[in-house]
């Protein structure tokens, strides 16, 4: 999950004193439904471009190549528009971020959810009434503006509202969510697909229950009491801080929140000062995270898997129900990683799920190869159960690995200052890669045909190597000692915060600025 913002967390590690309080579980329901959301989105375009009503309506060449026996099996649904439909929303909401960073700070993270879901409900509106492409992709962008705003605001809102020590869970809790999103799109495709000739509506409507949530949520729950200080309400942050902590024992916390508000002031230009040496080496992680995360091809079968099964030869509803195996593996393994994270470690995960990953994709690719050619989709019942099987055991270690540590491991290796910046970085440039997935894959299919699954598992290797010697273990670090306990040890790391803490202290020699190895400002 995404986090930023301020830590709630001594920097010594020390807890502060914090009940599980009934608003604290309200916020998790609300992180819920943002999660939910963005995976619901996620999950309903494939099953829905995969009808026929659909296709007929909207686009009538590719219901035509569908039906033709002429066209590869490969390139069915290699269509531009088609995949526009799929990919706006992850433009839209690349988009988005940077209008969000600037609303989750100067205006609260609450009314930046209330945003989200005001954009969600719209477009959903858009979506499920359209009669013709332009509204379709107009409701997809207006959706996209909801993903950029929520993905933001909620996991910020998240973590600042989490007690320290269940803060880690929380974060694989958003991402279990969005695997749960994806599922009921599956399942709902799987309900709507015989529903004709209006299905395909039902199933774009339906986004519309999280989005109605996830706004009464923001209409109803307060806003943070990091955000309120430090938007200048001091008063009604340490009231909000007694409320959600169940104590009036706060001062400790409230402190370092007023003292963590006043460095982030100081800080006027966080994005430039994300691009300071000392920051580099977790920027670099964040943004290569993001880019390997997508460049797993996860999305390639989350958005298109039922697209996907029907190239190789399986029936519509068949197709779809493949799907919806995907999307239950897909939250069950999450589980996996709720569990583990924090007592197997995070490389662990990502190197034992790099193996998994590298040998599913690799056989599916040698399967398909020898199996489908490009007009005979004779994939018999054995061979296809066989890469069902395959594309599940993929899905489950992405499922415990780069799916949550993605968004875990950034979140917690930023220093304080910096957090924000870096949470809007990281937002943007996963979308970013999730759109150009999302644009290529169809076409990629076309013409790589089942080479596809041989180019993402060479990706699985290069992203296994960097983990095996660039990734630093996380585990067990309290977040304000990650540069000391981390990236000080780092056997590459540690010369870009040590070059730049040489500089610093010449620097601060030749101005006498400098105290405790931090620019004064
Ligand atoms: C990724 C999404 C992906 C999902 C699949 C997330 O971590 O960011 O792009 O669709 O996992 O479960």
């Amino acid at each position: 999950m995404p986090a930023g913002g301020f830590s709630v967390s001594a920097p010594t590690g020390v807890e502060f004193e914090a009940k599980i309080t009934p608003i604290v579980i309200i916020s998790c329901i609300m992180a819920a439904t943002g999660g939910l959301m963005f995976g619901y989105d996620v999950g309903i375009s494939g099953g829905v471009t995969s009808m026929d009503d659909f296709l007929i309506k909207f686009f009538p060449t590719v219901y035509r190549k569908k039906h033709e026996d002429k066209e590869s099996n490969y390139c069915k649904y290699d269509n531009q528009g088609l995949q526009l439909f799929t990919s706006s929303l992850y433009l839209a909401g690349l988009t988005a971020t940077f209008f969000a960073s600037y609303t989750t700070r100067n205006l609260g993270r609450r009314l930046t959810m209330l945003i989200a879901g005001v954009f969600f409900i719209v477009g959903v509106i858009f979506n499920g009434a359209a009669q013709n492409l332009a509204m379709l992709i107009v409701g997809r962008i207006l959706l996209g503006c909801g993903v950029g705003f929520a993905n933001q605001a909620v996991p910020l809102f998240l973590s600042e509202i989490a007690p320290t020590r269940i803060r880690g869970g929380l974060n694989i809790l958003f991402q279990l969510n969005v695997t749960i999103g994806i599922l009921f799109a599956n399942l709902i495709n799987y309900g709507t697909s015989k529903i004709h000739p209006w299905g395909w509506r039902l199933s774009l409507s339906l986004a519309g229950i999280p989005a109605v949530l996830l706004t009464l949520g923001a209409l109803f729950v307060t806003d943070t009491p990091n955000s309120l200080i430090e938007r200048g309400h001091l008063e009604e942050g340490k009231r909000v801080l007694k409320k959600i902590r169940g104590t009036e024992n706060v001062d400790p916390e409230f402190n370092e929140i007023v003292e963590a508000s006043r460095i982030a002031h100081e800080v006027k230009h966080p994005f430039r000062n994300l691009l300071l040496l000392r920051n580099r080496p977790q920027l670099v992680i964040a943004v290569l995270l993001q880019i390997f995360q997508q460049f797993t091809g996860i999305n390639a079968i989350m958005f298109y898997a039922p697209v996907l099964f029907n190239t190789l030869g399986f029936k519509s509803d068949a197709s779809l129900y493949s799907a919806v195996i995907t999307g239950a593996v897909n939250v069950l393994s999450t589980l996996v990683s709720v569990y583990s994270v924090d007592k197997v470690g995070r490389r662990l995960l990502l190197l034992e799920a790099g193996v998994q990953m590298f040998f599913s994709q690799a056989i599916i690719a040698v399967i398909l190869g020898i199996k489908v050619t490009d007009h005979s989709d004779n994939l018999s019942h054995g061979w296809a159960i066989l890469v069902v099987v395959l594309v599940c055991t993929f899905v489950s270690s992405f499922a415990w690995s780069w799916g949550p540590l993605g968004w875990l491991i950034p979140s917690e290796t930023f220093p304080l200052e910096t957090r924000s910046a870096g949470q809007s970085v990281t937002v943007c440039v996963n979308l970013l890669f999730t759109f150009v997935i999302a644009q290529a894959f169809l076409s990629m299919l076309c013409h790589m045909k089942y080479g596809i699954f041989a180019f993402f598992s060479a990706w699985v290797i290069v992203m296994s190597i960097f983990v095996l010697f660039l990734l630093p273990e996380t585990k067990n670090v309290p977040i304000e000692e990650m540069t000391e306990r981390v990236w000080k040890q780092h056997w590459f790391w540690k010369r870009f915060v040590d070059d730049d803490e040489h500089i610093l202290n010449g620097d601060a020699e030749k101005n006498g600025k400098i105290s405790n190895g931090k620019h004064e400002a």
